[in-house]
């Protein structure tokens, strides 16, 4: 999507000087010099609208817990399978999700969730990311066990050490 937004911005920067013959470059993952400011312009606002959109909802949902905010994850909502999310404090779990989540994929809640339904697992990224935290789990499980690494009491990955902002920790736009 960003890319293709790059590409139409690049496009109307070229545009001006008869830039047609550069057009080659947009294969490449390297971003001409004219597309990287407009890139990184087009990008800001939109991560602070994310911000904005998860911290409402994130507020939502407090004000409607209010009073079982301590308690356990998973007497306070309904559908809470991952193990590590098991036993944490409902807030740390909202912390999780937007400080976490959808601050590494650089989305809003609602990229995963239903609006008026957050249990619901309807939206296929919400099932993808119980995988992806199988698979963030394992990762280190595996760490601990090396050992050839320096000694480190609480060596671990997050969501962020791949995705770094993105959907797709493998796209070339970014
Ligand atoms: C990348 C996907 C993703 C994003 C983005 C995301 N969530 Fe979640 N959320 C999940 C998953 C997966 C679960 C289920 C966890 C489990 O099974 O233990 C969940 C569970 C929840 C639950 C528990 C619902 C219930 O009753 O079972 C709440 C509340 C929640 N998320 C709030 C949020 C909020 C607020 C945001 C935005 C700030 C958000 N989530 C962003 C994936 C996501
Ligand atoms: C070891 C690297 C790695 C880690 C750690 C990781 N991911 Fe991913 N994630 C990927 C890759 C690779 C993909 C596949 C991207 C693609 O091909 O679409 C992906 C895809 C996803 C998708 C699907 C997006 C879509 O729309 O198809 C979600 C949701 C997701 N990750 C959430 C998470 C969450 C939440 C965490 C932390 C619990 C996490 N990921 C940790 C590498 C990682």
């Amino acid at each position: 999507m960003k890319f293709i937004f790059g590409l139409v911005l690049m496009v109307l920067a070229l545009g001006g000087f008869g830039g047609w013959q550069h057009m080659g470059a947009q294969a490449l993952p390297q971003p001409s010099a004219a597309s990287t400011p407009k890139q990184a312009a087009v990008a800001s606002p939109q991560l602070a609208s994310n911000q904005e959109i998860n911290d409402r909802l994130e507020k939502q949902i407090l004000d409607r817990i209010a009073g079982h905010e301590n308690e356990p994850a998973e007497q306070v909502f309904k559908n809470i399978q991952i193990p590590c999310l098991k036993g944490t404090r409902a807030t740390r779990l909202l912390l999780v999700m937007n400080l976490g989540y959808a601050r590494a994929l650089g989305v809003n809640c609602t990229y995963c969730h239903v609006e008026q339904d957050f249990p619901s697992d309807d939206k296929r990224p919400k099932r993808a990311a119980r995988e992806m935290a199988a698979m963030h789990r394992m990762i280190d499980d595996r760490l601990k066990k090396m050992q050839n690494l320096e000694p480190s009491p609480n060596r671990a990955i997050n969501c962020s050490t791949c995705h770094r902002g993105a959907v797709d920790p493998m796209a070339t736009d970014r």
